[in-house]
């Protein structure tokens, strides 16, 4: 033993850490880089779960703004003379309120919304107001007093920013102002009052940030996009999940409604608003202010392929098994045409129906569209002979895009040995697949993907996540599980394209679904370590497979191999040499990657590692402690081309070399 090594050992004995004496021996060809690692390989899944869009990265901060919903003035207080009417500018939503004199100069009449959980703001930043108004009766103009407000430390209503507008026109016309609030306050109000006498009708009253993700005026919320962006994401899978399928047809997902004039886009409710009566938020709709022009717009500025998923005309099977839950096959041809017309919105050139809409809304140029999923998580005979008709129409129209079909809800069972040959006999390109899975299943996957046939469809890893066994919740040590998984995923890269965890994002007030990627309140947002998984993975993708081995074995986490998974990669951009090892046990582990295949003046140098890790198993990072646990980049020395390392407990390890 080396006197580094007894040095090791000592301060291991002394910390409490118990080591494994045995050296794991892993070999590392970079002779012959394999398969080409997808640039698609690590993407984001979204979906408008747990006020993801509504209340999260859609920085809208009124809710309820046109009022639409079924209670039409939920989220709304009113005081003095409210009037709800429905002969509105826009004919898909039609509503909106008159404020009229409350008969005595002392009186007032308004109203406040509450927003999300309340409206976060922030002191010194500016707030775009905006309002589709007009005078009701004959009158040169009248006066509105905006507002943002909160209760002060005696319980007082304090106004901490003011603005008068004046509405000067007969008919309906948008108004806007820029409120600047003096403080910070995560649970303000705002409040809108009529400040002279004549009535006036106000729809669509809205409240956004003016510093938006890239600045878009009907924009996202800067931190969480950027968040996104930070991923380097390869794909954007929208708008989710079950939410695409709908309760009944009526409610599911449709692109068309989502696009177009804001004002103008019909409300849908959202089905996590009821999914769990235990966490049951009566207030959650869709407003699709964030809809499809929007999801592709921030796929290409994040520089992700966009990946929609459609409805297949089968309302979601767990919730709904009512005939009229599915479309008779052969009355699909209007969500086929669904299809073919949203691929024309992102590919087609300006002078068709649907390109020319694109272009209207500011982007001319195509989206470039190469991928559409039809249906999620579907099963059953009834899902091939709904998927067929679409294969076969997209296919005769567009056999440039891929398609995806689904393999059910499971990661095994039934539903999904029927549906996989039922994918391969459509000949869909993609297979995607779900796992919400204990540690059990997560440690036992390391090789899932190592026998998969590789003549059939790819593999589109679209929803997973390590959920703890009585610890549904974001905690180190699941998050290290997905990492050991996705050595896998990568390894397999041959047959595994795509892969997004899921879900993406969480509003610690009104999530309905744990663990999720990103975690937020209405002031600021959290990166969990699942999220620095992803991230790391994406980062340190490589362009091609490498192979590595521990006696004559890919490393998996198979019995004997202590608890250990791994995958090698070459990048060829900056020619450097990736190892990604993670210890899943309990113990220190010894590892030594040993390089064969170098060409004779080639070497390896300007070693690195990032790690994750941590102590406590239990933990995440929080809204409180949002740097918990984050990755560690220090230096390390190769001495010619074996590489050696001891592993804490519960680590992940990404190692880099240069090969010169
Ligand atoms: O990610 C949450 C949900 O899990 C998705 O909507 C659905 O596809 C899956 O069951």
């Amino acid at each position: 033993m080396t006197n580094y090594k007894t040095l090791f050992f000592v301060f291991a004995l002394f910390i409490g850490w118990t080591v494994n004496a045995q050296v794991n021996e892993m070999f590392i060809d970079i002779q012959k880089p394999g398969a080409v690692i997808q640039p698609t390989m690590y993407g984001l899944f979204f979906e408008d779960i747990n006020y993801a869009a509504d209340g999260g990265l859609y920085a809208e901060l009124v809710k309820n703004r046109s009022f639409e919903f079924p209670q039409n003035l939920m989220g709304w207080q009113t005081f003095g003379k409210v009037t709800l009417l429905d002969d509105g500018p826009f004919d898909r939503n039609p509503h909106y309120i008159r404020l009229s004199d409350p008969g005595h100069p002392h009186k007032r009449t308004g109203i406040e919304n509450e927003g999300y959980f309340g409206i976060g703001v922030k002191k010194g930043e500016s707030y775009r107001f905006s309002v589709w108004a007009r005078l009701p009766e004959g009158t040169d103009a009248s006066r509105l007093r905006i507002e943002l407000v909160k209760p002060n430390s005696n319980n007082e209503i304090h106004a901490f920013a003011t603005q008068t507008l004046t509405i000067d026109s007969k008919e309906w016309k948008k108004y806007q102002l820029f409120l600047k609030p003096e403080i910070t306050e995560a649970k303000s109000t705002l409040r809108i009052f009529l400040d002279s006498p004549h009535p006036v009708d106000l729809e669509h009253v809205s409240l956004f940030p003016t510093d938006t993700w890239q600045g878009h005026e009907n924009g996202l919320r800067k931190d969480l996009a950027q968040a996104l962006a930070d991923i380097h994401p390869g794909a954007f899978r929208f708008p989710g999940g079950c939410i695409v399928e709908g309760t009944d047809l009526d409610t599911r997902y449709n692109w068309k409604n989502t696009i177009g004039l804001v004002e103008n886009r019909p409300l849908n409710e959202n089905r996590w608003n009821y999914t769990f009566p235990h966490r049951l938020y009566s207030d959650y709709y869709q407003s699709y202010g964030l809809g499809f022009y929007e999801f592709f717009l921030l796929s290409e500025e994040i520089g992700a392929e966009p990946l929609p998923v459609l409805s297949c005309g089968l309302a979601c099977q767990f919730q709904n098994d009512k005939p009229e839950a599915h479309v008779p096959v052969q009355e699909l041809n209007p969500y086929i045409q669904d299809a073919l017309d949203l691929i024309e919105f992102a590919n087609g050139d300006i002078h068709s129906t649907w390109g020319a809409i694109r272009a209207e809304m500011g982007h001319p140029a195509p989206f470039n569209l190469k991928l559409i999923a039809i249906g999620n998580e579907q099963w059953g005979p009834e899902y091939p002979e709904h998927l067929e008709p679409f294969v076969k129409a997209i296919r005769k129209a567009h056999p440039e895009i891929r398609i995806i079909g689904s393999s059910g809800p499971d990661s095994e069972g039934k539903q999904f040995e029927y549906l996989w040959p039922e994918m391969k006999r459509l000949k869909v390109d993609l297979v995607d697949e779900h796992f919400y899975r204990p540690e059990t299943w997560f440690l036992s996957q390391g090789a899932r993907y190592d026998n998969y046939d590789r003549k059939g469809p790819a593999v589109f890893a679209g929803e997973y996540a390590c959920h703890g066994k009585g610890k549904k919740w974001n905690h180190f040590y699941t998050s290290l599980l997905e990492a050991a998984f996705m050595t896998g995923l990568e390894r397999n890269a041959d047959i595994v394209q795509i892969a997004t965890y899921a879900p993406l994002f969480a509003h610690v007030e009104g999530w309905q679904w744990r663990p999720d990627m990103i975690w937020f309140d209405n002031l600021s947002s959290v990166r969990t370590v699942s999220y620095y998984v992803q991230q790391l993975f994406s980062h340190n993708k490589g362009s091609n497979v490498l192979p590595l081995t521990m006696n004559q074995k890919p490393v998996t986490g198979a019995e004997g191999q202590n608890g250990l998974f791994a995958s090698a990669a070459w990048e060829k951009k900056d020619n450097t040499i990736i190892v990604k090892v993670v210890n899943t046990s309990d113990k220190t582990q010894s590892v030594s990657l040993n390089f064969s295949g170098l060409k004779k003046k080639e070497s390896l140098s300007a070693g690195r590692v990032i790690q994750l890790h941590s102590t406590d198993l239990d933990k995440d990072n929080t809204l409180e402690q949002p740097s918990a646990i984050v990755p560690q980049e220090s230096a390390v020395t190769i001495n010619g081309n074996v590489f050696k390392a001891e592993l804490e407990p519960y680590t992940l390890a990404i190692y880099t070399f240069k090969l010169n």
